[in-house]
């Protein structure tokens, strides 16, 4: 857990509703082309944050947990895809490299759960949320950005979510 740099943001949630809620409101604010990545252990709620990603981001295509699925989907109207990515087991680098991953997010926007096992081949500018449990409802998630653009998108993000 690097230190809470001034861009960073770390909220709290309550229960799986508020999480989902989180997601929502961050989901609105992705764009073609951003990549976000999550780290947190099994149970920490990075899928069902991403369930709420995935409607925020006006996904028409249902939400599932992508656990045997390597790759989800989430159309919009418009036709541009969220990428839901489950690198938990993605064995090799050279697995991951047949992804093309770059593909993905140069056409959509991309999401990585246990984005930590393919590192080398993520961009390095890219939002990292990290997920943590405090208790059996209660999580922490910290935001942390790389890069100008992001910086933008978690200070948007902040200010829809508490007016400061
Ligand atoms: N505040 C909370 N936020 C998110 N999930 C919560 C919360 N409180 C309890 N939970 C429960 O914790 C579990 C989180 O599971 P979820 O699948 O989202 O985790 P995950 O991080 O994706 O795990 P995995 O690494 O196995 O994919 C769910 O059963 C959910 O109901
Ligand atoms: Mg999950």
């Amino acid at each position: 857990m690097p230190i809470l740099d001034p861009y960073s943001l770390e909220l709290f949630s309550r229960n799986p509703d508020q999480t989902r809620r989180f997601g929502m409101r961050f989901g609105a604010l992705i764009e073609p082309g951003d990549v976000v990545c999550f780290h947190g252990d099994l149970g920490a709620g990075k899928t069902t944050f991403i369930q709420g990603v995935s409607q925020g981001w006006g996904s028409i295509d249902p939400v599932s947990s992508p656990t045997f699925v390597l790759i989800n989907e989430y159309r919009r109207p418009d036709g541009i895809t969220l990428f839901h990515m489950d690198a938990y087991r993605i064995n090799s680098i050279y697995e991951a490299e047949d992804l093309d991953l770059e593909r993905l997010y140069s056409t959509g926007a991309l999401l990585v759960e246990w984005a930590e096992r393919i590192e080398e081949i993520l961009p390095n500018e890219r939002i990292l949320i990290e997920m943590k449990y405090i208790s059996e409802e209660t999580r922490r998630m910290t935001f942390i950005p790389s890069g100008e653009k992001y910086r933008k998108t978690i200070d948007r993000f902040r200010k829809r979510s508490f007016g400061v």
